[in-house]
């Protein structure tokens, strides 16, 4: 059980905060009995979650408003995990970009869209790892990363390229050094949704999920109590939902060369 037991001294910082899963996730772990910090650019609505928290769970929530895919605000937020009562962290701050490159890259708006997912998906979240995992090691006690990749993970995207290549990153550092972390009281989970109902796809700007069955859209709440669950344990990896996890196998193991034509028009008909 690496995540610390519940208490006023297991503090776990969750990145992404604001909405969606990470907040479902800041509940579950308020529920748990852990204070938390809330990391997100939105102060109102991280101010708000706070308060809801606080009031739910009688446990102090600390607000710090910070951009990650700034130098400044990774900077920050990374001082705040090498805080001594920090004994968890969730990466949950992510976005995705859809499109085919070829179109992105002549848009000088989706281009910095698709570099600052790079930034924030990729960069921010291995440089908030490494350094808890750097803190938590050196301390010597117990405690636990989580970090939220997706079912895209597991295989290329047509049409969601750098957010499928961002989540393969997410799953394959985050499973290596769960396994370098054997024999440590410190480990690292990594939680892959499936398509969700949260501002992701208002922030990804596509109207997808509305053109598939209810049945393949989960709940953050689900994502988030099997995500928190499977840290509480030291987990390598968890996969919310039976769909979900059958998609992950056919991204394993089909062939590449009868799954990606198959995606790519998948993904033409959810874009026009
Ligand atoms: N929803 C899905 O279908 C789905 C499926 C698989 C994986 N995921 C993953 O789940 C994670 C959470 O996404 P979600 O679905 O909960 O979407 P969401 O509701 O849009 O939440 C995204 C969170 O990331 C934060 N964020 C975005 N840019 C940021 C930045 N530059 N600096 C700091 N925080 C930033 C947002 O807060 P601010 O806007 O306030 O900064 C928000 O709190 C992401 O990693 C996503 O890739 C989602």
């Amino acid at each position: 059980m690496p995540l610390p037991p519940p208490g006023p001294l297991a503090r776990v910082l969750v990145t992404g905060a604001s909405s969606g899963i990470g907040a479902a996730v800041a509940r579950a772990l308020a529920a748990r009995g852990h204070p938390t910090t809330l990391v997100a650019r939105r102060g109102d609505a991280l101010a708000d979650l706070a308060e809801e928290l606080t009031r739910v769970s009688g446990l102090e929530a600390e607000v710090h408003p910070a951009d990650l895919g700034t130098d400044a605000g990774l900077a920050e937020v990374r001082g705040l995990v090498d805080d001594e009562r920090v004994v968890g962290l969730v990466n949950a701050a992510g976005f995705g970009v859809t499109g085919r490159v070829a179109d992105l890259a002549g848009d000088d708006g989706q281009r910095a869209a698709l570099d600052g997912l790079v930034r924030l998906n990729v960069l921010a979240l291995h440089d908030l790892t490494v350094a808890a995992v750097g803190a938590l090691v050196r301390r010597g006690g117990r405690g636990a990363v989580l970090n939220v990749s997706s079912i895209t993970a597991f295989q290329p995207l047509p049409g969601a390229a750098s957010y499928a290549a961002s989540k393969a990153f997410v799953q394959s550092f985050s499973e290596a050094v769960h396994a370098e972390l054997s024999g440590t009281d410190v480990t690292l989970t990594t939680v892959s949704p499936g398509l969700t109902r949260t501002g992701f796809a208002d922030a990804a700007d596509t109207d997808g999920f509305d053109r598939v069955p209810d049945l393949v859209v989960g709940a953050a709440e689900d994502v988030a109590e099997a995500g928190v669950a499977a840290m509480a344990r030291g987990d390598r990896s968890v996969t919310p939902g039976l769909i979900n996890q059958l998609s992950t196998l056919g991204g394993r193991f089909a062939p590449r060369s009868l799954l990606l034509p198959a995606l790519d028009a998948g993904m033409r008909l959810l874009d026009d």
